[in-house]
C-alpha cells in the first residue's frame, strides 16, 4: 500500500505474471520484444468489424466486472486479477499481457497517473479517481477501451474532471465521419478542454487498432490541424482516448518504464473507445 506522505503515488509490489490457459490463442508479439508492424492498413471489412466489436465488448464488460470491485482498500492488484480472469473467460487474451515486457492484464491509473500505471498492491482510497484500460484480443483482432471510476466521496473538482473527459470523447465521437481530416477530433477536444482551462495531453495519442493492438495511424486529442490531413474513410477502426488534466501536461515517466503521471502531479482523467468509421458517421464497437 505504498504512497508518499502526501498521498501521491509511488510504484508498488508487482505480483508475479498470471497465466492464460493453453487454448487462448496470444497475439504476435507474446514471447517477443514488441510487436512485428502489420502490412494491413487500417480501413476493415465488415464481418472483420463484427470481430473487432466482439474483442471490444469484452473488453467492455471486464471493465463492468472491474468496476463492481472499485472500493476503498481494494488493490490494483486484485483489480487486474477480476479483469484477468473475466477476459480468459471469454476465451479471449488480454493484450497488454506480454506486450513490450508489460506483465499486467490491464492499466490501473490512479489521480496523477496519466496512462499505464501497473496493477500492485496499492490500495484505492476514498476520493481517489481510477482509470481501468483494457484490451481484449480474440479472433485475432484486439478492441480496446477504458474508463475513469470515482473512488467513494471524490472532490467536485475530480468529478467534474472525469464526468468532462467522458464528455470531451463523446464529443469526438460524435464529429467522425467519412471525408473529414482526424484533425477534427482534436480540435473538438481541445476546444471544450480550454472551456474550463483544463490540459490536454499531447504525447499520448489514439491509434489505429484491429489485428495490431497500435497499427501506426496516430489520433491527435489537441489541435494538430495541417499534420493529420489523413482523411477518414468508411470501415476504418481506431481509438479515440483523450485524457485531460488539471494542471499541465508535462509529464515523467517512472523507472519501471510505464506509469506515466503529470509532471505537477495534477489529477488526470481518461476515456477510450474503439471505434469504426460508417457511411454516415462512427459506429462505437467498445460497448457492453
Ligand atoms: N490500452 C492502452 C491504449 O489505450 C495501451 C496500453 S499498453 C500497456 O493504447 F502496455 F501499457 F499496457
Ligand atoms: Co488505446
Ligand atoms: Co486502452
Amino acid at each position: 500500500m505504498p504512497r508518499n506522505s502526501d498521498g501521491t503515488l509511488t510504484a508498488g509490489k508487482i505480483s508475479p505474471r498470471r497465466a492464460v490457459p493453453h487454448h487462448i490463442p496470444r497475439p504476435e508479439y507474446v514471447g517477443k520484444k514488441g510487436p512485428t508492424p502489420s502490412a494491413h492498413g487500417d480501413i476493415y471489412d465488415a464481418e472483420t468489424i463484427e470481430l473487432i466489436r466482439e474483442s471490444g465488448r469484452i473488453a467492455s464488460q471486464a471493465i463492468d466486472a472491474v468496476a463492481e470491485a472499485i472500493a476503498p482498500g481494494v488493490t490494483t492488484d486484485e483489480l487486474d486479477a477480476i479483469g484477468h480472469d473475466f477476459i480468459v473467460k471469454h476465451d479471449a487474451y488480454p493484450s497488454t499481457l506480454g506486450y513490450r515486457g508489460y506483465s499486467k492484464s490491464l492499466c490501473s491509473s490512479i489521480n496523477e497517473v496519466i496512462c499505464h500505471g501497473i496493477p500492485d498492491d496499492t490500495t484505492l482510497r476514498d476520493g481517489d479517481i481510477i482509470n481501468i484500460d483494457i484490451t481484449a484480443f480474440k479472433n485475432g483482432v484486439h478492441g480496446d477501451t477504458n474508463r475513469t471510476f470515482v473512488v467513494g466521496n471524490a472532490s467536485q473538482a475530480a468529478k467534474d474532471l472525469v464526468d468532462r473527459t467522458e464528455e470531451s470523447l463523446r464529443r469526438a465521437i460524435a464529429v467522425v465521419a467519412p471525408g473529414r481530416p482526424i484533425s477534427v477530433i482534436g480540435r473538438v477536444i481541445e476546444s471544450y478542454a480550454k472551456r474550463f482551462g483544463y490540459g490536454v495531453v499531447r504525447d499520448f495519442t489514439g491509434h489505429g487498432v484491429g489485428y495490431a493492438f497500435h497499427s501506426g495511424l496516430i489520433i491527435p486529442h489537441y489541435d494538430a490541424g495541417e499534420k493529420y490531413a489523413t482523411v477518414m474513410q468508411p470501415g476504418m477502426v481506431f481509438t479515440i482516448e483523450p485524457m485531460l488534466t488539471l494542471g499541465s501536461i508535462a509529464w515523467d515517466q517512472w523507472a519501471d518504464g510505464w506509469t506515466v503521471t503529470t509532471r505537477d502531479k495534477s489529477l488526470t482523467a481518461q476515456f477510450e473507445h474503439t471505434l469504426a468509421v460508417t457511411e454516415t458517421g462512427a459506429e462505437i464497437l467498445t460497448l457492453s
